[in-house]
């Protein structure tokens, strides 16, 4: 392998470590950032993410609450919950886990969570705060995460052909956002690709730095990656393994060890963006609390 790895784990627990003094100086003054996640249904992926979400909570001394509803809960009752939880003083942000259940109209719930709670910053007012470059917007853990992570790898975003694969409203597009914003972590020239894009290897082969997140397992093989660019890779897929014991192992959608024989950086997968994604809607929940005691 040529690539050089960018460890997640490792830039994660160390931005971790940069928000405890934050959350000390909040608990003096009386204020425990606190969030509430909620989950409605079984799905496995979700069941996990949300443990680790409450873990990580409570590791840095926040107050952290999740309410698990049966998959049979009514938007009525979901609705109702995201209510109490705006007007919950100990709340200070949240999130409803998605995917829903299909009986649930997404968009109406993602607009009933008051936009100052709203730490995944899907609420269309935190979209267009984020659109336009207004820091008290929040912005969307995963691509604040792989922004971030790039900061603290050293790779540069300013005046680099930043590609992205996947438009999707919770890392394509707000992806597209950060990069433009001024500043480190922005500045850069993005282009955004997605399932109707003509020729896509030939677009990803443009890029200084390749951010993938399409949800199809190594769709990005060696041969679309420029020689010497950054990678990113935001999918986690599950394939079929019989040799292991769960029956199934985790893979991006980038073919890893193609890609790492011509990249220059690289994340994995377990262990890259996962770990920030986690890490980011810590900072968003802390941000929430200190907007409010302000
Ligand atoms: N499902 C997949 N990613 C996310 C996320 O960032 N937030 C929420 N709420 N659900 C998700």
């Amino acid at each position: 392998m040529r690539a050089e790895l960018i460890d997640g784990k490792k830039i994660a627990e160390s931005m971790r470590a940069e928000l405890r003094p934050e959350i000390e100086a909040l608990r003096a003054k009386g204020v425990v950032p606190g969030l509430a996640v909620v989950l409605v249904g079984e799905d496995p992926a979700s069941q996990v993410y949300v443990r680790m979400k409450g873990k990580a909570c409570e590791q840095l001394g926040m107050h952290s609450e999740t309410i698990r509803l049966a998959a049979e809960t009514t938007e009525a009752d979901l609705l109702g919950v995201v209510a109490r939880l705006n007007g919950d003083p100990m709340i200070h942000g949240m999130l409803v886990q998605l995917p829903l259940p299909d009986h649930i109209n997404e968009t109406r719930v993602l607009h009933a969570i008051l936009p100052s709670k709203d730490a995944d910053g899907f609420h269309p007012e935190n979209v267009g705060k984020v659109s336009i470059g207004d820091p008290t917007g929040f912005r969307p853990a995963t691509p604040y995460g792989v922004q971030q992570m790039l900061v603290k790898a050293g790779v540069t975003t300013r005046g680099a052909h930043v590609v992205i694969v996947g438009r999707s409203n919770i890392v394509g597009r707000p992806m597209a956002s950060l990069l433009l914003h001024k500043g480190d972590g922005g500045d850069a020239t993005v282009t955004v690709c997605h399932s109707r894009t003509r020729d896509i290897g030939a677009v990803t082969r443009q890029a200084d730095i390749l951010i993938v997140a399409m949800g199809k397992p190594e769709f990005i093989r060696g041969d679309m990656v420029k020689p010497g660019a950054a990678v990113v890779d935001v999918g986690v897929n599950r394939v079929d393994d019989p040799s292991v014991e769960k029956g199934y192992r985790l893979v991006g959608d980038v073919a890893f060890a193609e890609a790492a024989e011509v990249a220059s950086k690289i994340t994995p997968v377990p262990g890259g963006v996962g770990p920030m994604t986690i890490t980011m809607l810590l900072y968003n929940a802390v941000q929430a609390a200190r907007q409010w005691a302000t």
